[in-house]
């Protein structure tokens, strides 16, 4: 029995434009996109005909940290079948118990406390529900660019494109931009509940903020009294070459929020984690938040195989080697292709900056023709967004090189200006 090509290619896609959604099979069809993922494998992705292979450099935002199916935590998950189930929400749970214990050993500081949640926006919404509960103070203040999610607090936590058409929304969510922090010193007062940023916001380009940044955001914070959130959902877990990206900066959050590729994309899972006062509110009513899925036995199985594998020795200086591998292949593209303006860079999470925006959407398309995927950032189409998953080894990232280099090459001959109006930007 197999699961993948049960059907031909053109009834998948009839299908799913039947009864999943006919509008995005029409922008693929519109973009010349007809690939139907099918086999799966380490970095590798293929079409479900069997006709072409991709090189995951999207990995759905690091899902896939791990590649796609990865052995150990697969196993793990087989395994557990045999004794385990999601498990009940209400009731005490041994693996709950032993995640949560894994996560307050791996995570900054003194964060101590885990919340789990099926999905990275419900574990955004906690940790507002958190801080808002906390402090009892209506402002949350996010960074514009930002992407948290699509539910309740999260969508409100984010930019207008996603939320005007539900509004009104909450009251209390401001923005302002990142890397500011005169700009965040302004509007953080004591009736500030929560700052939320992505400590390297992903679908704003992969931002790199200036070196004093978070620690002014954390002195703000504790002036304040307000809960300082950082969503790692994108960037933890060894990521940047670093266990969580604030390391850099040597911060610790009030709530650290993990998703992605806590599970080893083989089970919906999220974390909120948060330091011990916060506490206090889940103690005043500790069924105040409730998940039927939110740390499914299953789940936490899947992400203790994962945390296993992302803290042997040598996992964060393979990272960061790779990194370092693709950091000199980027040099050579740039002094030799005049599209590409720069590169942001930490470890394994890289935004690949072309000269112009409307680059960035047929980059995505040269590098599909060229075996890799990679898409441009929702909010700065610009950056392609290169998040390969952590196992890639050295011969894997010379393909993706070579694939730019190509692409480079490609985009380099085309008249911008003789095109028709490109494809806006568009969620992936
Ligand atoms: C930084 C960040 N936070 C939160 C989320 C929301 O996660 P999910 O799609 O699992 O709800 C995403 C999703 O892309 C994200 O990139």
């Amino acid at each position: 029995m197999t699961y993948i090509a049960q059907q031909p290619k053109e009834q998948i896609i009839e299908d799913y434009a039947r009864y999943v959604n006919p509008g995005r099979v029409e922008v693929y069809r519109q973009m010349g996109v007809d690939f139907v993922p099918g086999r799966r494998e380490g970095v590798w992705l293929w079409d479900v005909d069997g006709s072409r292979r991709l090189l995951n450099c999207r990995t759905s935002g690091g899902v896939f940290n791990l590649g796609h199916r990865p052995p150990r935590v697969v196993e793990a998950v087989k395994r557990a079948l045999d004794e385990l189930d999601v498990g009940d929400h209400m009731l005490m749970s041994e693996m709950r118990a032993v995640l949560a214990k894994r996560l307050a050993e791996l995570t900054p500081g003194d964060i101590q406390y885990t919340t789990f949640s099926p999905g990275g926006a419900e574990a955004i919404d906690v940790a507002i529900k958190l801080a808002r509960g906390y402090t009892r103070r209506p402002k949350v203040i996010s960074v514009r660019k930002g992407y948290h999610g699509h539910t309740g607090f999260a969508l409100a936590a984010g930019e207008d494109v996603f939320r005007s058409k539900f509004g009104p929304m909450p009251p209390g969510f401001l923005k302002v931009p990142f890397g500011d922090a005169d700009a965040l010193e302004r509007v953080v007062d004591e009736e500030t509940a929560a700052v939320i940023i992505e400590t390297i916001p992903a679908t704003a380009g992969i931002l790199i903020p200036p070196d004093d940044y978070f620690p002014r955001v954390r002195a703000l914070c504790d002036r304040a009294g307000a809960v300082l959130i950082l969503d790692e959902v994108q960037a933890g877990l060894g990521r940047t070459g670093r266990m969580w990206a604030i390391e850099e900066w040597g911060v610790v959050p009030d709530v650290l929020v993990i998703g992605k590729g806590l599970s080893g994309g083989v089970y919906p899972m999220s974390a909120t984690c948060h330091r011990p006062h916060l506490d206090r509110f889940f103690q005043e009513n500790p069924f105040i938040h409730l998940s039927s899925f939110g740390g499914a036995a299953l789940g936490c199985v899947a992400s203790l195989a994962m945390l296993d594998q992302i803290t042997e020795p040598g996992f964060l200086e393979h990272v960061r080697a790779m990194g370092k591998r693709f950091a000199a292949g980027f040099a050579d593209l740039k002094a030799r292709h005049p599209i590409v303006a720069e590169v942001r860079q930490r470890g394994l999470m890289i935004g690949f900056e072309l000269c112009d925006d409307r680059l960035g959407p047929l980059m995505t398309m040269a590098l599909g023709a060229n075996g890799v995927l990679a898409v441009f950032a929702d909010f700065r189409p610009s950056t392609i967004q290169i998040m390969p998953p952590l196992i890639i080894q050295p011969d894997e990232v010379d393909y993706v090189l070579s694939a730019l280099d190509r692409s480079c090459e490609m985009l380099s001959q085309m008249d911008l200006d003789a095109l028709p109006e490109l494809l806006l930007p568009l969620t992936l």
